[in-house]
């Protein structure tokens, strides 16, 4: 799912969080999110080369 081309579930688990036990993290900006989101698709050895923009981020929030 990080490896994901389309970003959208990624990025509503963190705002919304899943299952109860991944908390949501809606109190962070559209900024942070979209850096934390961004750094899990290209360390490690995931090397998606895609960025997550904060503009994703927003349109992604309720
Ligand atoms: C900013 C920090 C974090 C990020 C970026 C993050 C990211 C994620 C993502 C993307 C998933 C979904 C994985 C998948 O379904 O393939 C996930 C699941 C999960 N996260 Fe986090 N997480 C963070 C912090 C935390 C913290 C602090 C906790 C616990 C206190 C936590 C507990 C969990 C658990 C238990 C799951 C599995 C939920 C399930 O089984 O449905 N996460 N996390």
């Amino acid at each position: 799912m990080v490896l994901d081309a389309d970003a959208t579930k990624q990025i509503k688990i963190l705002l919304n969080g899943q299952n109860i036990v991944m908390p949501a993290w809606k109190q962070l900006s559209d900024t942070e999110i979209a850096a934390v989101i961004s750094f899990t698709k290209n360390n490690w050895s995931n090397k998606t080369g895609q960025m997550v923009q904060p503009a994703d981020v927003h349109a992604a929030r309720q």
